[in-house]
């Protein structure tokens, strides 16, 4: 029997009308459709952008990817999903991945990509539009432009390595913000972003909040998991 192929679909922000014409065309062909669950509690953000678009004689299957560190509980659980995985595609399945945002960026889809990454079965990624660059349009906030330079980083990354990467850049992409805000804030003052830099939660989502003038936030505030700071210079008075 022919396999099935695999899609790893990126579902953009929030907003379903973001998701790319392509990758609506997808969802609505699916043998099967899978959602990520990465917030247990309110269910997959994923599958709530793609709904509109999911036929209802579609086979939908939840996934857990759970958010520890232990590197054993998290490698078997992978693996777990994968096998799963390459079981539909054997029955011959087009099974498509859900992932919020782009896929290539700090997703979930990356264990899966990973997983079969050179294993014989047939892969294609369909790109979404990244939940940075959609803030930046929502706050009118440009990412970059002329000869600045822009980084984009994990606030959860090595500490020096961020503070060493803030003094150099014009711009700061500061995702994965939420268990990290008292540092973030401290680097932000330490380098003159603190006044300028916004920090967007849930964006595009009914329960957005938009944070301006980070030094007014207390440090014990604790952002929603999806939140993301865009960092600029303040200017000089
Ligand atoms: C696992 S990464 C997923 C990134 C995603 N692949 C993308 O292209 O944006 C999760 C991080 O993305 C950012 N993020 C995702 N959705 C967001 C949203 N609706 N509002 C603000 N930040 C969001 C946050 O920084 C969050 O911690």
């Amino acid at each position: 029997m022919k396999k099935g192929k695999l899609y790893g679909i990126g579902v953009g922000p929030g907003d379903s009308g973001l998701m790319t014409v392509k990758a609506v065309r997808l969802v609505k062909e699916a043998d099967l459709i899978i959602t990520p669950k990465t917030e247990k509690k309110e269910g997959s953000v994923a599958w709530n952008i793609a709904a509109p678009y999911i036929p209802e004689t579609a086979e939908v299957l939840p996934m857990v990817f759970p958010m520890v560190t232990d590197p054993s509980v998290l490698k078997a659980q992978w693996k777990e999903n994968a096998a799963l995985i390459a079981e539909k595609l054997d029955e011959g399945k087009n099974v498509v991945f859900l992932t919020l945002g782009d896929p290539m960026l700090y997703s979930t889809y990356m264990y899966i990509f990973h997983a079969f990454e050179g294993s014989g079965y047939d892969i294609e990624t369909i790109p979404g539009i990244p939940t940075f660059l959609a803030i930046a349009s929502y706050l009118n906030m440009p990412v970059a432009e002329w000869e600045e330079t822009a980084v984009i980083l994990p606030a959860t990354a090595d500490p020096e390595k961020i503070d060493k990467v803030l003094s150099v850049a014009d711009h700061a992409v500061i995702m994965k913000v939420y268990k990290s805000w008292p540092f973030i804030q401290k680097m932000l003052r330490k380098h003159g972003m603190i006044h300028s830099s916004v920090m967007i939660s849930r964006a595009g989502l009914p329960d957005e909040i938009v944070l301006r003038d980070l030094d007014q936030v207390p440090a014990d505030y604790k952002p929603n998991y999806l939140s993301t700071i865009l960092a600029r210079r303040d200017r000089e008075s």
